[in-house]
């Protein structure tokens, strides 16, 4: 080469002419490529310079399905055991497309539902929430956006908001009359005492309360003269429940949408069923309440239902249609049952195995109320124990494990992670109730701990919890606009079981069986109590039909 360049100058310098031409013509190229390429990566980074929380790193397209169906765990306690073994108090999996982001720690749950609440104020689209929510109408399960806002404004400006509340107190107290007398037919009526089904009262006491406060009535059949359900009032509250153990549970064809109408694991068939068996009953009543309406035969607001029939927007013209208003009813049923039952069944079970604890609520009602009359909703400030009781039930022993999930609307950055757009926020209700590293002996019930240790320090305790370090009602924009209802429900539930009767374990057992479902985390077994009368027989009486 070189005795080449050396005996051929002029090619060389040919060469080197048109190189320096070339050259010329293509740095202005390669620096503007250079800068583009720069630019787009460094945006690139800019987005992304956070890595997604830890978590297993998935397939393309199904993502981490495969590893959690072939771990044979239930969806929620498969995520779990990923949290565990990543070690963090937030994670990442992927199931099909979606980013699934769970999250243990309180103070980076307090990150997305205050700090960054409007951020993650959706819900996502699933085949039972759409079914469920008659195509997103109501307020629980629908995705952020105009529908969303006026239900939610309705339901928060008219139905339980504090007139409302005070409207329908008779009402509620007239249940928690009822439940009282139910409990004692159950119990023998004095004679001594008798085995009961706490879930199940629990249950119906919630169902009776929702009936008679959006419908008017505690029975869609015919009263029973005990005060119990009968076989109608049964299907409902039994249909209420197959809905709520199916919505937000795991569904392949809601991550791998190609598979909906499949059916390949029979999900869409049991929410179409269970959904078809809620609504037969409460469907044909509003149907006729809504013909009374219009037609001028009915007069006067009496329950949630005449409420939601007669709003009218600013123009005078009716603020809701028929769908809408079955729509809001599907959802306050929704909302109010399992939080106050399952709360309770745990509590007692839990206290009936500790006595102490049950000695020590029932001597707070005494000193309270006293024993001749029965606890009334305007006692509960005073219930200060009896409430620590209630918020460690909610605490150890949540009605589901995760809360409702929230949707990111945009790309975001949380505990300096990188939350996609799109990705399902998950907070773990058992992981921050029982996080080692918030509570002290987490597995132990223990109501003391939400209690001042210095008596003077005390204030009302209450069910509510705003630094997310157990999920009640939530927070934020998503989070329950009836903490008052949902408050008296679940504190007049208990309060008048431990008034009223003495319980204890039935004959033979040696201690309550505190596991959990394998599919759920409700006791794995109704709770099933000796309840004895301990107030004069005269207070079990009083209660309408
Ligand atoms: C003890 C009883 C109750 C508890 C513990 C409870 C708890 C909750 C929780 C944890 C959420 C989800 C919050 C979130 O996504 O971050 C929620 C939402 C909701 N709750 Fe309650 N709730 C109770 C009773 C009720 C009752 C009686 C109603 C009756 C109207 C109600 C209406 C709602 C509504 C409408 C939402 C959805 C809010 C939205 O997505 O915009 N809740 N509740």
């Amino acid at each position: 080469m070189e005795s080449v360049a050396a005996g051929s100058p002029s090619v060389g310098a040919s060469l080197s002419s048109s190189s320096s031409t070339v050259l010329q013509l293509l740095l202005p190229m390669v620096v503007l490529v250079y800068v583009v390429v720069q630019t787009l990566v460094r945006r690139r980074m800019n987005t992304c310079t956070a890595p997604l929380p830890p978590g297993p790193m998935p397939w393309p397209v199904v993502g981490n399905l495969p590893e959690m169906l072939l771990s044979c765990k239930p969806a929620f306690r498969w995520i779990h055991h990923v949290m565990e073994r990543t070690g963090t108090g937030i994670a990442c999996v992927k199931l099909g497309g979606v980013h699934v982001v769970a999250i243990t720690c309180p103070n980076i749950a307090c990150e997305v539902l205050k700090m960054q609440d409007t951020n993650f104020a959706s819900r996502p689209l699933t085949f039972a929430s759409e079914t469920f929510s008659r195509g997103y109408m109501a307020t629980i399960m629908s995705p952020y956006g105009d529908q969303w806002r006026k239900m939610r404004r309705v339901l928060t400006s008219e139905i339980v908001c504090p007139s409302r509340h005070k409207w329908l107190h008779d009402k509620r107290a007239d249940e928690a009359n009822n439940l009282t007398r139910y409990v004692y037919n159950l119990a023998g009526a004095g004679s001594g005492g008798a085995v009961v089904d706490v879930r199940h009262v629990a249950r119906h006491y919630c169902g009776n309360v929702v009936r008679r406060l959006v419908f008017g009535t505690r029975y869609f059949g015919e009263p029973q003269p005990d005060g119990g359900p009968g076989p109608l009032e049964v299907q409902h509250v039994d249909a209420v429940f197959a809905c709520l153990g199916l919505v937000y549970t795991f569904c392949v064809s809601d991550y791998l949408p190609w598979l909906l109408g499949l059916d390949l694991d029979g999900h869409e068939k049991m929410v179409r069923e269970a959904i078809e068996m809620m609504t037969r009953l409460p469907d044909v009543l509003i149907d006729e309440r809504w013909r009374q309406w219009k037609s001028g035969e009915r007069q006067g607001l009496e329950d949630f239902l005449d409420v939601l029939i007669t709003l009218e927007d600013a123009e005078a013209k009716p603020m809701l249609t028929i769908e809408e208003v079955k729509a809001l009813s599907q959802d306050i049923t929704f909302a109010a049952m399992d939080n106050p039952s399952n709360a309770v069944e745990w509590a007692l079970a839990e206290m009936v195995n500790s006595p102490d604890m049950l000695k020590k609520a029932v001597e707070e009602i005494d000193g309270v109320v006293g024993r001749d009359r029965l606890v009334q909703e305007s006692d509960i400030p005073r219930l200060n124990y009896l409430k620590a009781c209630i918020r460690e039930a909610f605490r150890l022993h949540p009605v589901v494990s995760f809360n409702a999930p929230h949707v990111a609307l945009v790309d975001a950055t949380v505990a300096g992670y990188h939350i996609p757009k799109g990705s399902h926020v998950i907070l773990s209700r058992i992981g921050l109730g029982r996080n080692p590293a918030v509570w002290d002996d987490p597995l132990r019930f223990n109501p003391d701990r939400h209690i001042p240790a210095d008596p003077t320090t005390m204030v009302d305790v209450t069910l509510s919890e705003n630094d997310l370090r157990i999920i009640s009602f939530s927070t934020g924009r998503r989070g329950c606009i009836a903490t008052s209802l949902g408050t008296a429900m679940t504190v007049m539930l208990f309060a008048r079981l431990l008034q009223g009767f003495s319980w204890r374990k039935p004959a033979g057992m040696a201690a309550v069986d505190l596991s959990e479902g394998r599919h759920d985390i409700f006791m794995a077994k109704p709770l099933v109590l000796h309840a004895e009368p301990r107030l004069p027989a005269h207070l079990y009486s009083a209660t309408s039909m």
